[in-house]
């Protein structure tokens, strides 16, 4: 007998409960993932799902014994995003202690991503989507960071953060490291800077910069009148400046 899955269509449903309060707040070790992108992503990077949901009418992107149907109106109460793709999930998440994201980053000969107040979901996604897809294993948030296990960085990674180790920091942890600050100006340029052989890069926020002002900076040039990159377009020519030096 082809095993069916069961239907919830209870807004009160406890899985939809569950669902909501997730992506209300984050619970440590548990992370909301939404499309099937993200989600075969998440998947192909090792990933353990405590529940799949799937909307009555749409299709998981990989076959998966234990999920479970919403009709439309339980799907729309679990979930606040607007997806026209209707299927969410729940993940177990692996999230790095200081100790294994440094040590991973050692180990690989990469310096450690720092993020130092990066605001916006967006460009957090976007800078872990970058630094997977350059190689590096590690990267660190600094207080004042979003969460990059946070459902909109998740989505704009299209799932690679759990590609990386993630680890959450305070400067007093990164002691060790010498490396650089990313600077929009008054750094050594780009060119001219060891960065690939630094124990950790650190990118600074979209509306202040980096907060600590004891750093060695590097500096991307641009051109005149330009103030300053998108702090995730910095991270990816920065990162893909190391991938491409480590690989001459
Ligand atoms: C939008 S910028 C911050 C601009 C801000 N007004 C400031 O005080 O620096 C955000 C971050 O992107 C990185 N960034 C931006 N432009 C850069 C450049 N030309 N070279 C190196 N890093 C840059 C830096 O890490 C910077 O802290």
């Amino acid at each position: 007998m082809p095993h069916t899955p069961p239907i919830i269509s209870s807004p009160d449903n406890e899985v939809v409960r569950r669902f909501r309060r997730l992506a209300a707040r984050r619970e440590p070790g548990l992370v909301l993932l939404e499309g099937p992108r993200v989600l075969a992503e998440a998947r192909a990077a090792g990933l353990e799902f405590d529940v799949i949901a799937v909307r009555e009418g749409d299709k998981l992107p990989f076959r998966a014994e234990s999920r479970v149907t919403l009709t439309a109106g339980a799907f729309r109460a679990a979930t606040q995003t607007v997806t026209p793709q209707g299927v969410i999930a729940i993940g177990r998440v692996h999230e790095a202690s200081v100790s294994e994201a440094i040590g991973s980053a050692q180990g690989a000969r990469w310096p450690l991503i720092v993020l130092d107040g990066v605001q916006d979901p967006g460009n957090v996604g976007a800078i872990c989507r970058t630094a997977a897809a350059a190689g590096a294993p590690a990267l660190a948030v600094l207080p004042g960071s979003a969460d990059p296990f946070g459902p909109k960085a998740v989505r704009a990674s299209a799932g690679n953060v759990f590609r990386l180790k993630v680890a959450r920091v305070h400067w007093k942890d990164l002691d060790e490291l010498a490396g650089y600050g990313a600077a929009s100006s008054g750094g050594a340029a780009l060119a001219d800077t060891p960065i690939e052989s630094a124990g950790m890069i650190v990118l600074g926020s979209e509306a202040h910069g980096l907060s600590r002002k004891d750093l060695e900076l590097v500096t991307i040039p641009v051109a005149g009148g330009v103030e300053s990159l998108n702090v995730a377009a910095a991270a990816a020519l920065i990162l893909f400046e190391i991938k491409r030096r480590r690989a001459a």
